[in-house]
């Protein structure tokens, strides 16, 4: 912990009192100041400016009270505005509230143009100066936390992407390492999980980074007007086409292509979408000639490929070519510690949004939103906290507001309850699949058929 946090915990916890540095020439100042505010703060004095920097630097105080007339140039200025610039060019979030004498009027003005908080008048008035620095104080804090949340997420955002769990690390990893390739990239995970963000951050961290990046979802239209979407077609391919169109393909040219849901794309645009990968050329509809397309194409979808291969709905072909990159997105649940993270990020952006400052969790919300399993993941906590910013009427933010059951009102299975759940559903599934004769159920559980008799009774599964 750095100084400056030292001092900002401490004067939280009111374990330690805030620093103040108070500079004046003037020892009668220095003792009258010191008295007046001692109660609340721990007063370290300087009387020049040298004296002042080397106390800056070893106590770091939040908060500064500084003469402008400063020796070694009595009546010259210049020293209190030199003396101020090298405290602020120490620590630009001190509060540096200067103190000049009655018609210093330009001198003030030159202060707080340097960057000072504030000035205040000779002779000093106790009240004026207690509410001033207590003022200051409460500034530099909030812009403190601000900061310290800045360098956090700084530190742990990905192209946009948050998470420090080593589940989205190993994501942000393998990001990087397809990004710098152009093979095609097949993105796997839950709905919600982040998969369209992946998306642009392989693209955002590619070479093609400054290249279109285009986006589609399979799944929501037509197979003919997705194939003239995908390829664009030519001039009279079709009653209505009274001109010739671009694709998506030829808008991505020398970006990325973005296919969302790619297991519901069609059969015969599968095809097309295999040359594509083969020989990097299209042709549009209704047209015969083919055109060099330079896109890297990034899938995703949260269903089956593999069960689509089985079933034939998907060509096996194209499983192979589109994964030769694979990224698979966790669940949030599986993302160890990200959901607070992710919880705060979401609520300072929101909070902004509708102009509502400071709001924060309260230690109950917290702890429902990391027990929570969030089945729509991150999508659904995003939601979660934004209609919480919205409906929250103070500053705190309770579960309440989130709108969630608690997970530890609910009874949580017990290990036990939990095996015996599973088991009944494989057997009920088995013999369902068996119309439920128990030698092939039993088979296919590989277990004895006087086995799967004695789990049915304890089980409570009724033989007929
Ligand atoms: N790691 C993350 N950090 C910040 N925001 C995220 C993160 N992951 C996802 N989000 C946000 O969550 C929402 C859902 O993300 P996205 O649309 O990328 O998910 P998806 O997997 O494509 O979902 P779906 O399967 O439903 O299409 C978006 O608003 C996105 O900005
Ligand atoms: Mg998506």
């Amino acid at each position: 912990m750095s100084c400056l946090s030292c001092a900002l915990a401490g004067a939280k916890t009111n374990k330690m009192k805030p620093k103040l540095l108070i500079v004046d020439d003037d020892e009668e100042i220095r003792t009258q100041m010191k008295w007046a505010l001692d109660g609340d703060y721990d007063i370290v004095l300087a009387e020049d400016r040298a004296s002042a920097i080397e106390t800056f630097r070893m106590v770091r105080p939040l908060v500064v009270l500084l003469d402008l007339c400063l020796p070694a140039h009595p009546g010259d200025l210049d020293e209190g505005l030199a003396t101020l610039s090298e405290l602020l060019a120490l620590e630009r979030l001190a509060k540096i509230i200067v103190i000049a004498r009655q018609g210093e009027k330009s001198i003030e003005l030159q202060a707080i143009g340097a960057g000072a908080y504030d000035f205040l008048i000779k002779p000093v008035d106790t009240d004026e100066v207690k509410v001033l620095v207590r003022h200051a104080f409460h500034v530099v804090s909030l812009e403190f936390e601000y900061r310290q949340m800045q360098q956090m997420l700084g530190g742990i955002t990905f192209e946009g992407m948050m998470g420090t769990s080593p589940a989205i690390r190993a994501v942000f990893d393998s990001i990087r390492k397809v990004a710098i390739t152009n093979a095609p990239v097949l993105l796997l995970g839950e709905s919600g999980t982040g998969k369209e963000m992946a998306a642009r951050a392989i693209h955002d961290s590619s070479a093609r980074k400054d290249g279109p990046f285009i986006s589609i979802n399979c799944s929501t239209i037509p197979e003919m007007l997705l194939h003239r979407e995908l390829f664009g077609h030519e001039k009279e391919s079709f009653a209505g086409a009274h001109a010739q169109r671009k694709g998506l393909f030829d808008l991505a040219n020398g970006g990325t292509l973005f296919l969302d849901e790619i297991g519901e794309i069609p059969l015969p645009l599968q095809g097309k979408l295999l040359r594509f990968l083969q020989e990097q050329c299209i042709e549009r509809f209704g047209g015969r000639q083919p055109i060099k397309i330079d896109a890297r194409v990034v899938t995703a979808t949260n269903s089956d490929l593999k069960k689509g291969m089985m079933d034939g709905t998907f060509r096996e072909d194209l499983y192979y070519r589109l994964t030769v990159g694979q990224v698979v997105l966790p669940p949030l649940r599986e993302r160890e510690g990200d959901v607070p993270l992710l919880g705060q990020f979401f609520l300072q952006r929101f909070g902004a949004q509708a102009n509502k400052t400071g709001l924060a969790f309260d230690h109950e919300a917290l702890l429902a939103l990391d027990r929570y399993p969030w089945p729509g993941n991150v999508r659904q906590l995003e939601n979660c906290v934004h209609r919480a910013v919205i409906m929250c009427e103070g500053k705190r933010l309770t579960v309440r507001d989130l709108d969630l059951v608690p997970a530890d009102q609910g009874p949580i299975p017990t290990l036990k309850d939990a095996r015996e759940n599973f088991e009944r559903d494989m057997i009920q599934n088995a013999l369902r699949k068996h119309s439920g004769k128990i030698a092939p159920a039993a088979a296919e559980l590989g277990v004895s058929r006087p086995t799967l008799y004695d789990l049915m009774d304890k089980l409570g599964i009724p033989k007929e």
